[in-house]
């Protein structure tokens, strides 16, 4: 009865990382180095230049041309930083951020390498980045990915503005251009997931166009893998390079070290570019030109002793490959990754290791590549599947291995036949019923009708509106999830105060299997200070099943349509149920503020096994 879906290790393939675009022609200008400024080190290699404060490395000013482009009227140390948050500030020792500027490179290459010596306290760090301010006058257009480009207002507009439910999110009522009045503009409006984090940051048309951009090809050593979301560029204008957060984790992806714990980690590299063209209508081809440098292979390895190896990076070159084969439904578009050893699904809150993930194709076919040596277990998930996927023994990744796994079978959790389903297994909530913002809320970047139309502020209220007085009944095999289930479950808004709510699943059973176990498989897409009472018939009985207070991810303020994924596989009794007309009662009992509540994923219930 269960689905199975395959994937058949191949064998291991080697592959090289190179420069392609950047390699130095021997007509350009070799880099120089300059200290005649006091208090300052001046890179250049005539192409750009890089002002440095000696000797604290902040990043000063960068210039492409006369202009610089980051914010001269921000202190020195609040231009261009790398920026730890932890709780004992004493032990920031270890950490050192590495520049690399090169011949004809139009930018700069950045990493950062955190390393814990013996004897070091014990700490934890919730937050590596690095961050660039960027000139206020000059950078008004922001660009996050092909369709999430706009005008961004300054940060005065922010200050003028009225904070909404929570400081970030600010609604502008008194901007310096009309544009903007009545925006919302809040910075986690324009969250990337990891996987998709490549490319970001700003446009100056003024006086000539120039681009800033922080290019990051590879995401293996930023925190809870793929599809965590991180912020990226906002106002300020700001630009950032998200490493390790708790956005949309919370505490669970905190890095805890032991005291005396050694460690090392490389966050980065992340490529600072810098580019031009002449045509100031032409502005906006400096976007597909910076994402035309990733597609270019714009890559750089390291050494498992952390020097900078331009060309090749020789410990980086294992690789897998598969192939889906038999007669298992293939495991299409499967997210196959290498994370630290744990317990399946545990690279969600992982943040100490490196993760490399790799989608597979409609045929679960998949390569994962340039692996930093080490011991990993092997996980997995399938869109349109529940659960998660671990490969039963940990992986060692040697430097020049091939490595041969042969047939990979994933049973996701089934226990009999599905007798209705709400929503699709994905780890989000997107299929669901988005509302149209409050249009006193809007940020016009996003439509009404787009794929991004769930990163407006204030949807959550819009619950209360659309169901004032009573809550949400969903109607399995006749409702339709795309318009009938609201895409949160959060409270109610009576009177300023908030209420919790509990929403119903109606359905018919056509007879009882006596003895049989039904199966409720609840999927949760995220979940903040939450706690999900499961009742059957009869809503004022003791619950049948508590979730636990769970989450923090706050992927209900932040707009996120996910945070982190949970699996609740509920064994049903059949004295639960009756023949004839059943309901579900879904209850949310945490009830202070807007923010508590969860969103489904997908929702299933299956009768017992021997049908
Ligand atoms: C909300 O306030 C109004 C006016 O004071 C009152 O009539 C109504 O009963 C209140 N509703 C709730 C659910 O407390
Ligand atoms: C039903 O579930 C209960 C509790 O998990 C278990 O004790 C019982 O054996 C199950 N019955 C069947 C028929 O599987």
């Amino acid at each position: 009865m269960a689905v199975q879906l395959s994937i058949i290790m191949l064998g291991a393939c080697s592959e090289r990382l190179t420069f392609r675009r950047f390699l130095a022609s021997p007509t350009t200008p070799p880099v120089k180095l300059n200290t005649k400024i006091p208090q300052q080190v001046v890179i250049e290699n005539g192409v750009v230049s890089v002002n440095l404060s000696n000797p604290e490395g902040y990043i000063i000013q960068l210039y492409t041309g006369k202009h610089g482009v980051l914010d001269n009227k921000n202190k020195e140390t609040d231009r261009g930083y790398f920026d730890v948050v932890w709780n004992d500030p004493s032990s920031k020792a270890g950490m050192f951020e590495r520049y690399i500027l090169r011949r004809g490179d139009s930018g700069f290459y950045s990493y950062i390498i955190f390393n814990r010596p013996p004897g070091f306290p014990r700490v934890v760090v919730d937050q590596i980045r690095i961050v660039y301010k960027l000139d206020e006058n000059r950078f008004h257009y922001m660009a996050i990915s092909d369709n999430r480009q706009r005008y961004m207002p300054t940060a005065q507009d922010r200050s003028m503005g009225q904070e909404l439910a929570y400081k970030e999110a600010v609604l502008l009522n008194h901007p310096s251009e009309s544009q903007f009045k009545g925006e919302v503009d809040d910075k986690y409006e324009y969250s990337i997931e990891n996987k998709d984090n490549k490319v970001h940051g700003w446009i100056s048309n003024d006086p000539s166009p120039v681009g800033f951009w922080l290019i990051t090809p590879s995401n293996e050593f930023r925190n809870a893998g793929p599809v965590k979301q991180d912020l990226t560029s906002h106002v300020g204008p700001t630009t950032l390079s998200m490493f390790v957060s708790t956005h949309y984790v919370g505490k669970d992806a905190e890095i805890s070290f032991a005291e005396g714990e050694t460690y090392t980690k490389v966050f980065g590299p992340v490529f600072v570019y810098l580019n031009t063209v002449s045509n100031k209508q032409q502005f906006r081809s400096l976007w597909s030109d910076a994402v035309g440098q990733l597609e270019d292979g714009l890559m750089i390895s390291l050494d498992q002793k952390i020097s900078f190896h331009p060309i090749n990076g020789e410990q980086w070159q294992e690789c897998y490959e598969s192939k889906m084969g038999g007669k298992d439904q293939p495991a299409s578009s499967a997210y196959v990754g290498l994370a630290m050893p744990g317990y399946a699904g545990s690279w969600q809150t992982e943040s100490k290791g490196y993760q490399f993930w790799n989608q597979a194709d409609k045929e679960g076919h998949f390569l994962i590549k340039n692996i930093v040596p080490g011991v990993y277990n092997l996980y997995a998930w399938v869109p349109g599947f529940i659960g998660d996927y671990k490969y039963a023994t940990k992986i060692t990744i040697k430097p020049g291995d091939n490595i041969n796994l042969n047939s990979i079978v994933y049973n996701p959790p089934r226990n009999g036949p599905t007798l209705w389903e709400i929503g699709s297994p994905d780890r989000s909530a997107a299929e669901f019923y988005i509302p149209d913002p409050n249009p006193m809320f809007r940020n016009r970047l996003y439509s009404d009708n787009g794929p991004d139309k769930f990163r407006q502020y204030g949807l959550w209220d819009r619950y209360s509106e659309l169901f004032p007085d009573h809550d949400l009944v969903y109607t399995a095999g006749v409702d339709d999830y795309r318009k009938n289930w609201f895409f949160a479950h959060v409270n109610r808004k009576t009177n300023n105060t908030y209420v919790a709510t509990t929403w119903q699943i109606q359905f018919q059973l056509q007879n009882i299997i006596p003895g049989g176990n039904y199966t409720l498989q609840l999927a949760l897409a995220s979940a903040n200070n939450a706690r999900v009472l499961v009742r059957f018939n009869d809503p004022n009985r003791p619950y049948y099943f508590s979730t636990g207070l769970i989450g923090e991810d706050n992927a209900i303020a932040r707009h996120g349509i996910h945070g982190l994924y949970r699996l609740y596989t509920i064994v049903v009794g059949c004295n639960q149920l009756v023949k004839g007309k059943n309901v579900i009662y879904l209850t949310q009992s945490r009830a202070t503020d807007p923010f508590e509540g969860v969103m489904y994923d997908y929702i299933r219930l299956e009768g017992p096994s021997k049908y």
